[in-house]
């Protein structure tokens, strides 16, 4: 099987890293599997570790044994193998990069389109890039090339706008890849497909009958080993700023003239344009920040954020961020969208819950029915990846009374093929379409609507609320909702 995509080479920086070993490699082995990498595809790993080819391969091997839950072909594995080399540098020296240059150029049967894949940390994006640039590798005369950057683009907003004009000197954003793994899921890649190709849902997706939409990413796991980056992050950045602003857009969005990249991405950046600005003396209305303490997950004990390995001891990061934003346009002015993330919490999912209005008039007053309960579309994007429409109906009987009904889909069959993130994602790399990469203007934009809430949280050192690991975070975060009565949605399914 080979793929009627044309030949291309991946130089991988920061190969030996935990991205490369869960993701990356795992990836490109399965597109491999599934036919989709064209023939002479080749794929280089460079690193500082005085490795040679047979050891890298050892490396890659025990990688698919973790990564690749489907377990490896050996025929596959052949293959892969045979497109697998290792190149030693230091990512830091100026020479690496012309012997890189020098050693593609002497290879018959490279690809002269190559992706350079930065999976390194966000300080060494420019330098990789400048000296890429230098070597002649980024010049695009007989072949593309493209620039993958990882996740976060910059620290906060003014670190983006020096981060993009560093990369802008070497590269045109034609060739640059932000990629956001989020984006490459398969039920995110599905809002698309559920809001722009059945008319049902269009009439009703406004604020005439939408209440509220409240986005959800909450995980089980705490920070690990990530503590050196994860601290001086904390999860606006981490996930809020970079993955739920995303969803939000893909939510609000208006539909696209095509869904060709920069029409896609044009309405995307218009939905960010339109969120209102939070002010400095309005943050704690719109933000709420805490940090997980010990506790149980999973029947088992775990430490709190204070107590993990290399956290500082009087850290005020945030492990669980909550956020209120309101996207001031036509067809959402005045309806609430509520984002909301946390590490060691009692479920891992992620969802997209979307409430809609009571009904103008309520008929059955004089019944037993006392409150409905309100329509909701619930998008499960994982574990579950499911659509949900909840909807109220009579219990068969004599007497009035209602209960919940869902009408369920599942967006999987068993007999689907289940494809990773990084694959989607990769494989568009390789076509070029940049539909689901983040286009710089979306970063700047995101990084607007967070900086005020960082600068207030930089600020107030002294304290954070605590929740314990294995819970929903704490019960304060419901300050940010407009009414008493709402709450925050944990559950996809109904509540009996
Ligand atoms: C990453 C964050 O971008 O996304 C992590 O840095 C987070 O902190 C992860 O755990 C969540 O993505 P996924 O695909 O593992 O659910």
């Amino acid at each position: 099987m080979s793929s009627s995509i044309d030949s291309c080479t991946f130089v991988i920086f920061g190969s030996t890293g935990n991205l490369s070993r869960i993701k990356l490699m795992p990836a490109l082995y399965q597109l491999d599997a599934a036919g989709q990498l064209p023939d002479n595809c080749r794929i280089l790993a460079t690193g500082r570790r005085p490795w040679d080819r047979e050891r890298w391969l050892s490396e890659v091997r025990e990688m698919l044994q973790e990564g690749v839950k489907s377990g490896v072909d050996t025929e596959v594995l052949k293959r892969f193998e045979s497109r697998l080399d290792y190149f030693l540098g230091e990512i830091g020296d100026a020479d690496m990069y012309v012997r890189l240059a020098d050693f593609l150029a002497r290879q018959p049967d490279v690809s002269s389109n190559i992706a350079f894949y930065l999976s390194i940390r966000p300080a060494e994006f420019g330098v990789v890039t400048e000296s890429l640039s230098r070597a002649g590798l980024l010049k695009e005369d007989n072949g593309w090339r493209r620039v993958v950057i990882e996740k976060p683009f910059g620290y906060d907003l003014e670190s983006a706008q020096a981060l993009q004009i560093r990369l802008a000197r070497f590269l045109d954003e034609h060739q640059i890849y932000r990629i956001d793994h989020y984006l490459g899921k398969e039920t995110v890649r599905n809002v698309l497909v559920f809001r722009f190709a059945n008319v049902m849902l269009e009439p009703l997706w406004n604020r005439n009958y939408i209440d509220h939409v409240q986005i959800t990413h909450s995980e089980h796991f705490g920070v690990g080993s990530r503590a050196p980056y994860y601290d001086g992050a904390g999860a606006l950045r981490d996930m809020i700023q970079s993955h739920l602003l995303q969803l939000l857009t893909l939510v609000a969005m208006e539909p696209p003239v095509s869904m060709e990249a920069e029409a896609l991405r044009d309405e995307k950046v218009k939905v960010l344009k339109s969120v209102r600005p939070i002010p400095a003396n309005a943050v704690h209305s719109h933000a709420f920040r805490a940090q997980y303490g010990a506790g149980r997950v999973g029947g088992k004990t775990v430490k709190g954020y204070l107590e993990e390995d290399g956290v500082p001891h009087d850290s005020v990061t945030e492990t669980y961020a909550a956020l209120k934003v309101y996207v001031d346009n036509w067809r959402w002015r005045g309806v609430p969208f509520y984002l909301r993330t946390g590490k060691r919490m009692a479920e891992g999912v992620s969802s997209i819950m979307i409430r809609f209005r009571q009904p103008p008039t309520q008929f059955f007053r004089d019944t037993q029915i006392q409150q409905m309960e309100r329509n909701w579309v619930v998008l499960g994007i994982q574990p579950c990846e499911c659509l949900r429409i909840q909807l109220t109906a009579k219990v068969p009987g004599l007497e009035m009374q209602t209960r919940e009904v869902s009408l369920d889909a599942g967006f999987r069959d068993q007999s689907d093929v289940y494809a990773d993130a990084y694959e989607g994602l990769l494989l568009d790399i390789m076509e070029g379409d940049r539909s689901l990469f983040l286009r710089y203007d979306e970063v700047e934009y995101a990084w607007r609507i967070v900086d005020p809430i960082l600068r207030v949280w930089s600020t107030e050192r002294d304290f954070i609320t605590s929740y314990p690991a294995g819970s929903w975070g704490p019960e304060e975060s419901r300050r940010l909702f407009d009414r008493d009565i709402d709450y925050w949605r944990h559950s996809l399914k109904i509540a009996t």
